[in-house]
């Protein structure tokens, strides 16, 4: 059958069609078009996403992203194109959620298809499954599963006992990872969303340091005590910053990320002036204590519950430094799963996979049209 699935949660329009066929554990997806459109340039000067500006792009794209997925898959939009409809419902910005839901009802209306309501979350973990074009099938996964969804909007660990059921066992009691990602760089003067930003300059000192340190071995090694001198001159006072782990040692998997963006203010205002370098010495920092809270936490619940596989997903699954840190957490008998970097941010490719198999799993039960509503706070479970 033919999907056509729908995103608008955030700052993201997008609109997939498949042609879908077979079950819930060996679904076989096709994708025969995908556009999407991304606001990032609209709210910049705002520093985050402005909800009615959001809304208003949303509302102008979608009609001509619809023209121009249906032009590539060839298919004739007076003729019913697609067998359903999946668009997702939440959670999100609730003026975002809307522009989405209304304008997929007015579409199942007139082709008389059902339309399957996705929480944006289950898109998430099921994202590492999809490709960004052709085909792909989602393959048996061994449970238990535990899922790290790490975005703009949410820092959860998720634990599916069984296949597509889900127990959110800790989050964010505050600011989600990427939200504090873009704060601090919005204090370091970065643009936004501050996330890739951050991790370059980070990622860029990280590297170099690595190199100084291995030089200054192999120069101890050979007995060049006049070389190792002078790079621990260049090396005092680095790392001079330290940055709180909030939340490290607390007996549940919740996490915080609120004092550490706070922390990273102050020193700001106590170090006065920063150079380039200090500032790319901030962003390590920031970045080592955001993603050893990720790890500390993810390592604990993956002892407790005996995890098979592990997910990662949500727009911060793209930092390197946190992939680098899951794989060395992992065991030889475990299966660790990434997004690519396109299905990494929102996209409807990840609607489509949840929608198609939320619809088989409910025996192609849909709620009916005038109950499905924009859900801000909807929870996976
Ligand atoms: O999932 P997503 O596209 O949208 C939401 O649902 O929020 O995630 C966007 C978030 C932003 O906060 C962005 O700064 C962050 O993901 N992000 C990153 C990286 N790439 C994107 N954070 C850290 N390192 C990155 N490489
Ligand atoms: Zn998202």
């Amino acid at each position: 059958m033919k999907i056509l699935s729908i995103e608008t949660s955030c700052d993201d329009t997008a609109l997939t069609i498949f042609e879908v066929k077979g079950g819930i554990q060996n679904a076989n997806f096709k994708i025969l078009a995908n556009a999407s459109n991304s606001q990032i340039k609209i709210h910049t000067k705002y520093g985050g996403v402005y909800p009615m500006l959001a809304k208003r792009e949303h509302i102008k794209n979608l009609p001509i992203l619809l023209e121009e997925v249906l032009k590539k898959s060839k298919l004739n939009k007076k003729q019913r194109p697609v067998e359903a409809i999946a668009v997702t419902y939440g959670p999100g910005l609730p003026p975002s959620l809307w522009a989405g839901i209304v304008f997929a009802k007015e579409l199942a209306e007139k082709w008389k298809v059902p339309l399957i309501p996705v929480n944006h979350m289950e898109g998430h973990v099921l994202s590492v499954f999809g490709k960004d074009k052709g085909k792909f099938t989602i393959p048996k996964v061994k449970t238990p599963i535990l899922s790290l969804l790490v975005s703009g909007g949410h820092t959860q660990l998720v634990l599916s006992k069984k296949w597509m059921q889900y127990e959110i066992i800790g989050e964010s009691l505050d600011d989600a990872v990427g939200e504090a990602f873009d704060k601090v760089a919005r204090m370091l003067d970065l643009p936004y969303p501050g996330g890739p930003h951050i991790s370059k300059l980070a990622e860029k000192l990280r590297i170099e340091s690595k190199q100084i340190f291995q030089g200054l071995r192999r120069a101890t090694a050979r007995g060049r005590s006049e070389f190792f001198s002078r790079k621990i001159a260049t090396l005092k006072n680095f790392p001079a910053l330290a940055l709180p782990r909030p939340m490290l040692y607390s007996k549940n998997f919740d996490f915080s990320f609120s004092g550490l963006k706070t922390a990273v203010l102050y020193l700001i205002r106590d170090l006065g002036q920063i150079d380039q370098k200090k500032k790319a010495e901030i962003a390590l920092e920031f970045e080592n204590a955001a993603i050893e809270c990720l790890i500390y936490k993810t390592r604990k619940a993956i002892e407790k519950y005996k995890v098979k596989t592990v997910i990662v997903a949500g727009g911060v699954a793209a930092n390197k430094h946190l992939r680098n840190e899951m794989k060395k957490i992992m065991d030889k008998d475990m299966k660790l799963l990434f997004p690519t970097p396109l299905l990494s941010t929102d996209n409807s490719i990840m609607i489509g996979i949840a929608g198609y198999l939320n619809y088989i799993k409910n025996k192609k039960k849909v709620p009916k049209l005038d109950s499905i509503k924009a859900t801000g706070k909807l929870r996976l479970q």
